[in-house]
């Protein structure tokens, strides 16, 4: 028999070999290790982020944005981010179109504080985790995994300590209110409220909607209404406060005349403390990015965020130092 055909021969007796081995075993080969790989881990690149920023209504706004982009362009993190106009349903259609993208994580900067279970619940039944940023919401906390942002009670009860010290025997104070409806103007008030003293009076309070442009006029109103009367001021934040003191300014009136206790610690507010316009300027602190990043990047992953609520350490500025602290601003 020639070599070729001897070959022949015994590779078709090992195919008849293998395929009545394999038919006649009842017993199944041992099954290989199934191929279950470990859950890969996401990178911060893998990673899609939705950001439906509220509005560009301030200072402190423009730095929280920039935060956001900066934070996500260093990290390599995919930021989908949209600018609601200060408008709740402009900021519910940008959150369903980012359930609609699949993204891993939306982090969510409310308006105002009502109003936000039917999409909440929408983002859970994607399984995409929600981080409220800054404000709050009043929906229930099983709707969102995780808050960060600001203590808005805490910051209007030092804004009432500042105005308590600024006017020791007491007077008549007016307050020029962040967005109606919104959980920094609603905590602001109340915690200034909680902690101002009895002999200071809130003869009015209005809002400018955190803008300079309407800051302005409102404190116009205040001052033709209340001429000579009004003794303090609480402006919810520092753009509000620049606005005002432009009315102030235009009504003759010089600095110190009105003790005025702003918020954020912008840089605008700080410059209106040099100037001699506002005696206090409790911090809020916009620089959220890199925490929500990390908040993020636990949650894609599968992880949780305890405690749920997590707060920014913050604190008061005051004239005298604003001068030295000025260059260091980074908003
Ligand atoms: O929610 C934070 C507030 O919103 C800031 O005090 C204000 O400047 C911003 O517009």
């Amino acid at each position: 028999m020639k070599f070729s055909k001897v070959l022949y021969l015994l590779v078709g007796l090992a195919m008849i070999f293998v395929v009545v081995g394999c038919g006649a075993s009842t017993t199944p080969a041992p099954a290989a290790p199934a191929a279950a790989p470990a859950q890969a881990k996401l990178e911060y690149k893998d990673l899609t982020v939705c950001y439906p920023q509220l509005g560009a209504e301030s200072d402190w706004r423009t730095a929280n944005s920039a935060s956001f982009k900066e934070t996500a362009e260093q990290l390599g993190v995919k930021l989908v981010f949209s600018d609601a106009q200060q408008k709740q349903e402009n900021q519910i259609s940008a959150m369903r179109a980012c359930i609609q993208q699949e993204v891993d994580v939306i982090a969510l900067p409310p308006v105002v504080e009502d109003g936000w279970d039917a999409v909440l619940t929408e983002a859970q039944d994607a399984g995409i985790p929600v981080i409220v940023v800054d404000r709050s919401v009043s929906a229930d906390e099983s709707l969102y995994a995780a808050h960060i942002g600001s203590d808005m009670v805490v910051e209007g009860q030092r804004s009432a300590n500042e105005m308590n010290r600024l006017l020791p025997d007491g007077g008549k104070v007016i307050e020029l209110s962040g967005t109606t409806g919104s959980g920094a103007a609603n905590g602001r008030a109340e915690g200034f409220r909680m902690n101002l003293n009895d002999n200071i009076e809130i003869i009015d309070s209005q809002t400018g909607n955190f803008t300079t442009a309407e800051g302005k006029p409102v404190m116009e109103a205040f001052l033709k209404k209340y001429e000579g009367e009004i003794d303090g001021a609480f402006i919810h934040n520092d753009n509000m406060a620049i606005g005002a003191v432009e009315a102030i300014k235009a009504a003759g009136l010089k600095p110190g005349d009105i003790k005025i206790v702003s918020v954020d610690g912008t840089r605008g507010g700080f410059q209106l403390m040099i100037d001699g316009w506002v005696q206090a300027d409790v911090e809020c602190n916009p620089l959220l990015g890199p925490q929500v990043m990390e908040m993020a990047l636990l949650l894609a992953n599968g992880g949780t965020v305890e405690p749920k609520e997590q707060l920014t350490n913050e604190t008061i500025y005051y004239p005298e130092e604003a001068e030295a602290l000025l260059p260091e601003r980074q908003y």
